[in-house]
């Protein structure tokens, strides 16, 4: 029933038919409603994974973007999801790029998005922390404002560090949005080491001792790829996101998609994004922790990350997609 609700909102620009479904869940879920709609968090208790001090109620949850304001962390971590992660959020509140910035392609299941980090701001976001009664693992995705400079953009990221720490049951740094000019240069080795210095001196200074991860776009040579993973040992981080959304577009002929600007996700990028998993899979040491992203769908498409190397899985395109029923066919 709920998923055919969903399915009519699908009929609205993809931007108005996300917030409206994000609204009805969060309407449902106040009106105790989910079982009447046959959904269950009792799906979320299926093989806990734990890592470091954390207990993930399973392998399975949401990526960076879905809720970028924290304003829905009770209607999603209710839909049977082992963990969510909420942001990207930056300092300041920020409107995002013009619209129309976000296109569906449903033959591919594929979404186009040049959002821009659009988000309420790191004061928002906190207040939606305090007040979450979430009993799952709860991630925070940081990032810096489109007017910041390359300087300011540390301190941006520093910011929200420092922002989010009390309430962060892990902290995400994310240099892989395509849509905010420059972030990507972040995946240099000279800005990778700058960046996650001053985050290891802030992390040590507010004595943060959850789990800090690096969000990786799939653009970039495997040696980057390498050479980060070298920066996240020497800095301490605790693991790796793989991956963000791509700028490429040669997974596709249709020539609406090679056409439009923007970062895609979802089937086109499943491909790309494991080859991007495999690749860091077999340069990591056992004890960093890799979160797959990209272009998951079924149960196959998730058990395919976990046997190429992801502890965790998170989705995206594929619950906009599908809908709840997406989350109870990959736990069942
Ligand atoms: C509309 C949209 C907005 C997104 N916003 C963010 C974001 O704010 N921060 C981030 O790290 N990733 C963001 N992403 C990327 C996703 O978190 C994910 O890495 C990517 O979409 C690949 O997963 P998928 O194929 O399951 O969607 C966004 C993706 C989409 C489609």
């Amino acid at each position: 029933m709920i998923d055919l609700v969903l399915k009519l909102t699908r009929l609205l620009p993809p931007e108005t038919s996300h917030s409206i479904s994000l609204i009805l869940l969060k309407i449902a879920h106040k009106l105790n409603l989910y079982s009447f709609f046959g959904i269950s968090p009792r799906f979320a208790l299926r093989e806990p994974f734990k890592f470091k001090n954390l207990i993930f109620k399973n392998r399975l949850g949401t990526a960076a973007g879905l809720d970028k304001n924290g304003d829905y962390i009770g209607a999603l971590g209710d839909l049977g999801f082992g963990f969510l992660e909420v942001g990207t959020v930056t300092p300041k509140p920020q409107s995002g790029n013009a619209k129309p910035r976000v296109f569906r392609f449903t033959k591919e299941k594929s979404v186009i998005n040049r959002l821009g980090f659009n988000n309420k701001g790191l004061d928002h976001l906190i207040k939606n922390l305090k007040k979450s009664k979430y009993d799952g693992v709860l991630g925070v995705n940081i990032g810096a404002n489109k007017d910041s400079d390359e300087k300011e953009r540390i301190k941006d990221y520093l910011c929200c560090f420092r922002g989010v720490a009390d309430y962060a049951d892990y902290i995400t740094i994310n240099i892989s949005s395509p849509n905010t000019p420059g972030l990507r240069d972040l995946h240099s080795k000279e800005n990778i080491r700058e960046l996650l210095s001053k985050i290891q001196i802030e992390r040590e200074k507010l004595n943060f001792l959850n789990p800090v991860f690096l969000k990786i776009s799939p653009d970039e040579d495997p040696n980057t790829h390498r050479e980060i993973i070298r920066s996240l040992i020497d800095f301490n981080l605790d693991g790796l996101i793989a991956t963000n959304t791509t700028i490429h577009r040669n997974s596709s002929h249709n020539s609406l998609i090679r056409e439009t600007d923007g970062g895609l996700s979802g089937e086109l990028l499943f491909e790309k994004s494991n080859e991007v998993l495999k690749n860091i899979a077999n340069n990591i040491s056992h004890n960093l922790l890799i979160i797959g992203v990209g272009g998951v769908n079924s149960k196959d498409s998730f058990n395919h990350k976990l046997n190429l190397g992801a502890s965790l899985v998170q989705i995206y395109t594929g619950f906009i997609f599908h809908g709840p029923k997406l989350i109870k066919e990959i736990l069942r």
